[in-house]
């Protein structure tokens, strides 16, 4: 059986620039998709912050280590299991069985790299065909007081675990553009990307204002992904079908990054 990771970006689940916003439509149609295929294969399903963990993180200030206004880290983690429990209901009413499981409670970092992942739960769940439904989130970090790991690097380590040659990013555009579509008409889809092309890519990048990085950040830990062997594909989330056909194999159309 083949093991997958799937990135549910933030702007696929929230309304990036409306504070806890949910997309719930989007949620409801992408927990129908997952469960028509959820027992062909061992799945893990990883979430953005989008609107709730990046605006509460970008508030307080935690990831620049433990906020001033000490609730705010508290109110940070409950926020993300808000929007976990939103979408971990929405699974469960359309037949795919997951089990959250909340990276702060089983990850330390130091300097913002993995110092500890117990993540012995993930592999039990998935044994049992259960699908571990996890999400960006704050962790401890020894040298910081906190940081933020976001999904698209839990994602990468969690394929690492489970043996997963494929990563399907879920974003809110068609893929990986040569320069960014939404200021440059001219911008041209990138189909295939071989990872060693990432680092000249990304000069053209402006600064992300997420506490993540933004896509410069993304096509960092699909370079990551590349030198170790995992394929990253990157879609429309909000394309009805899509995620459904890249599994499968069918033709699509987004980015390969190999
Ligand atoms: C961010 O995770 C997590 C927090 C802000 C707590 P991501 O960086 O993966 O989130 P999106 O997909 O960009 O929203």
């Amino acid at each position: 059986v083949e093991s997958l990771v799937i990135k549910l970006g933030g702007s696929v689940i929230t309304y990036k620039d409306k504070p806890f916003q949910t997309r719930i439509h989007d949620i409801n149609r992408i927990s129908k998709e997952i469960a028509e295929f959820v027992n062909d294969y061992n799945l893990v399903i990883v979430h953005g912050g989008g609107s709730f963990g990046h605006y509460v993180a970008k508030k307080y200030g935690i990831h620049m280590g433990l906020p001033k206004i000490k609730l705010g880290l508290s109110i940070l983690e409950k926020e993300m299991r808000r929007l976990n429990l939103i979408i971990a209901e929405s699974m469960i009413n359309h037949g795919v069985p997951v089990i959250p499981i909340s990276p702060s409670s089983i990850m330390i970092t130091k300097n913002k790299n993995i110092q500890a992942f117990y993540y012995n739960a993930i592999l039990e769940a998935i044994k049992r065909d259960y699908v571990p439904l996890i999400y960006g989130d704050f962790v401890f970090d020894e040298d910081l007081g906190c940081s933020i790991i976001s999904g698209d690097q839990l994602s990468l380590e969690i394929a690492k675990i489970i043996g997963a040659k494929r990563i399907i990013f879920c974003i809110g555009v068609t893929g990986v553009y040569n320069k960014d579509p939404k200021k440059y008409n001219d911008a041209k889809l990138i189909r295939n990307l071989d990872y060693k092309e990432i680092p000249n890519l990304i000069k053209n990048f402006s600064a992300a204002e997420d506490v993540t990085g933004g896509l410069a950040n993304k096509l960092l830990v699909a370079y990551e992904a590349a030198k170790v062997g995992i394929q990253s594909i990157f879609i429309n989330g909000l394309q009805h079908n899509l995620i459904k056909r890249v599994v499968r194999n069918e033709e699509f159309i987004g980015t390969i990054i190999f």
